[in-house]
């Protein structure tokens, strides 16, 4: 029976649903928020298939709270305007001279609750200042309904799908006995925010697809928090604290700020416990000493510490003047930057001849390191910055974060500075370097002909993700360029011990061990191969989904742009680089050479079953189904064998009907053909 076409939708599946859902959140909270994981991965993930399942088989068990929810999705057109119901205050910055920020605040309070100079020391909260961005998540009957950013106070914008993707953020509060009780209406305010080393992993992997990296991890969450695909989102690792309430119904407001921080964390919200509750003055000024030590130790970025009076009635009573709480401040440490000389600006040439200027700096110390490169990125950025060689500049390093030249002190420019140009021709080879206008990156165009680019190719082909090949080091890779020993990757095959032992810093063992090891790296997945050809745009995801879709390198060699594109998440820009470096018979040659050389896939599952009321049909999506986006759509039924076009003819096999579908439901019902919703879809791709 098509089941859910009817409305029948049994109470055993209802249940199944509700408890699947507790059961996932459950475990998510404990592995994100406790970091005390309590599933196998596996076991996880099969919770979750099953959830899913019954979810699109009936789709109105889906729920705005189930984990599902947590892949994204939808793709919108703009951000959506909030008004915030309790506005989004900023807060006041006590500069740092000394311990005076903290007296400062302590004695403002004191006065305006005018307290005698004998009375005892007013209770304070002390907290980190998260440096990422605030948001405002708004649950209704414990569920989470709504998330904003701060925008203008008064005013953010709507960034709920992109907010549910996150981890650590329940979607759902949870019930916990001997916690308070869930308030009918809560706004949740706090800080989204990356950890330092996700923050890396992100822009290593930007890197390796080519695309712009982040700055720092604030404009990174801030960047991915404003995407406006949900499923980007979902793949950027953020996080959040909860640190602040705006608008609250139907509970019973504990007496202190600490205390609401408690039933948060009670309720599943993530809180941190750097937070500390101390006793004047002099308490703040022990918490800004003890933090500031720890600062570098933590593994995200802050700015500052925010001293609040714990007190809410005090708090009330103090309120506000213009848009700042005069019972909150915000006291910041000195920003991690020194001034150093720019020696001079070279030049690298990357994997995929990007021509990227890099700052020789005068060494300083700076954020814990001694700094003597930083990256300037590109022409562009250099000009915006106005740095010359010459110049002093402001080198900025917060933990473990890339070192960044800041800006340049134009006022303390020498005569004799001089002004970076971008070299016409590439350093390494000599070929001509060129600029699409479009581009911010100059490129050498002599592509694997260029010494420096072979060497990074290769360097790419031997790394973790890609064939693996252990103690292939940039130190070998440049000996064996150099040497004319190494071309191609085809040519690691062909290494011998005798050859690789009379290199410097190689003994007889290391070049054993090393041939070895290429050796065994010929066993790989086409996934890592695909990856390790080192295409432009071709990060490690898309690599996974082109090995997943085409199963075979003949295949994928063959495919045209039109065909690339049919893989998920490739657009026309990865097409055509795909296209085109496997229209390049160099590379042709290489791959081929590869083969030969007996590199050999893991074998990848079987493709699923085709269905037979799928199979050969042509089917049209018409109108917004209430589970599955377009492509998923599509996919699924193309990977039923179905096809999936854009109008309805008499050809047409099925229509497939979302809400507010429009003429091309018209036109089936004209022509009388079959309508199907997507229920009644689910069950013809499940048919065997
Ligand atoms: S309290 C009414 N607490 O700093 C007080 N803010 O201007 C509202 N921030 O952008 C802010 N960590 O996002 C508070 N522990 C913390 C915070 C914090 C970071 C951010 C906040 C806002 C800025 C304050």
């Amino acid at each position: 029976m098509a089941a859910g076409s009817d409305g029948a939708l049994p109470a055993d599946a209802a249940s199944r649903a509700q408890e699947l859902r507790e059961q996932l959140e459950a475990h998510n909270s404990s592995y994100y928020v406790l970091d005390a994981p309590t599933v196998l991965d596996a076991e996880y993930d099969r919770l979750f298939g099953e959830l899913q399942a019954l979810e699109g088989r009936y789709p109105e068990l889906l729920t705005v709270d189930s984990p599902t929810q947590r892949v994204g999705g939808k793709v919108l057109d703009a951000l959506q305007p909030v008004t915030h119901r309790v506005p989004m205050l900023s807060i006041q910055t006590e500069t740092d001279i000394e311990d005076s920020g903290a007296v400062n605040f302590d004695n403002r309070v004191r006065k305006e609750l005018g307290l005698a100079e004998e009375a005892p020391p007013v209770e304070y909260t002390a907290e980190l200042k998260f440096d990422g961005l605030a948001i405002s998540l708004r649950y209704e009957q414990g569920v989470l309904v709504q998330a904003a950013t701060r925008g203008d106070g008064a005013t953010g914008e709507d960034v709920t799908t992109n907010v549910r993707t996150i981890r650590v953020i329940p979607l759902r509060l949870h019930q916990r006995a001997g916690a308070p009780a869930v308030p009918d209406t809560l706004e949740v305010r706090g800080e989204i925010y990356i950890d330092r080393r996700d923050f890396e992993s992100l822009n290593a992997a930007q890197q390796a697809a080519s695309e712009k990296l982040f700055v720092n991890p604030r404009n990174a969450a801030a960047g991915c928090i404003r995407q406006l695909d949900s499923r980007i989102a979902a793949r950027r690792p953020l996080s959040f604290f909860a640190y602040g309430m705006g608008e609250s119904t139907g509970w019973a407001l504990p007496a202190t700020h600490c205390g609401m921080l408690d039933a948060f964390a009670a309720w599943g919200l993530p809180v941190n416990t750097d937070r500390a509750v101390v006793s004047g003055a002099q308490g703040l000024i022990d918490y800004h000493r003890r933090i500031g030590e720890a600062r570098n130790r933590l593994p995200f970025d802050i700015d500052g510490v925010v001293y609040k009076v714990n007190s809410l009635a005090l708090q009330q009573q103090l309120g506000f003047r213009s848009r700042e709480p005069r019972w909150a401040v915000a006291h910041k440490y000195p920003a991690q930057e020194e001034l150093t000389e720019v020696l001079d600006i070279e030049v690298q040439v990357g994997r995929t001849g990007a021509i990227t200027p890099v700052a020789r700096l005068k060494p300083v110390f700076v954020g814990g390191v001694t700094v003597t490169n930083a990256t300037l990125h590109n022409e562009d950025e250099v000009r915006r910055k106005d740095i010359h060689i010459g110049d002093t500049v402001v080198v900025r390093r917060a933990g473990d974060v890339i070192p960044e030249v800041v800006r340049a002190l134009a006022e303390r420019r020498p005569a004799d500075a001089r002004a970076f140009v971008m070299p016409q021709t590439c350093p390494s080879c000599g070929a001509a370097v060129r600029r699409d206008e479009d581009e911010a990156v100059a490129r050498c165009t002599a592509g694997l002909y260029c010494p420096a680019q072979r060497k990074q190719a290769l360097l790419h082909f031997a790394s973790r993700r890609a064939l693996d090949i252990d103690g292939l080091g940039e130190k070998i890779v440049d000996q064996l360029v150099d040497n004319s020993i190494l071309r191609t990757p085809a040519d690691l095959f062909r290494l011998e011990v005798p050859a690789l032992a009379a290199l410097e810093r190689m003994g007889d063992k290391a070049a054993a061990n090393l041939v070895q090891a290429i050796g065994q790296c010929r066993d790989t997945t086409l996934a890592r191969f695909i990856y390790a050809l080192g295409i432009r745009n071709v990060g490690e995801s898309t690599a996974r989904d082109l090995a997943a879709h085409f199963r075979d390198i003949n295949v994928l060699m063959a495919a045209d742009e039109l065909r690339l594109q049919q893989v998920t998440d490739v657009g026309p820009v990865v097409a055509q680089s795909v296209a085109a470096f496997f229209a390049d018979a160099h590379n042709r040659a290489v791959i081929s050479d590869l083969l030969a050389a007996g590199i050999h896939f893991a074998p990848i599952a079987e493709p699923e079953q085709l269905a037979p009321g799928v199979a050969g049909k042509t089917f049209v999506l018409t109108g917004t189904l209430p589970t599955l986006s377009r492509d998923e759509a599509k996919a699924r039924i193309e990977a039923k064998g179905g096809k999936v076009s854009g109008s309805v003819s008499k050809k047409t096999h099925y229509v497939v009907a979302g809400g507010e579908a429009g003429s091309k439901l018209v036109k089936a019902q004209d022509l009388g053909v079959a309508i199907l919703d997507e229920a009644a879809l689910m069950v013809l791709l499940e048919s065997m």
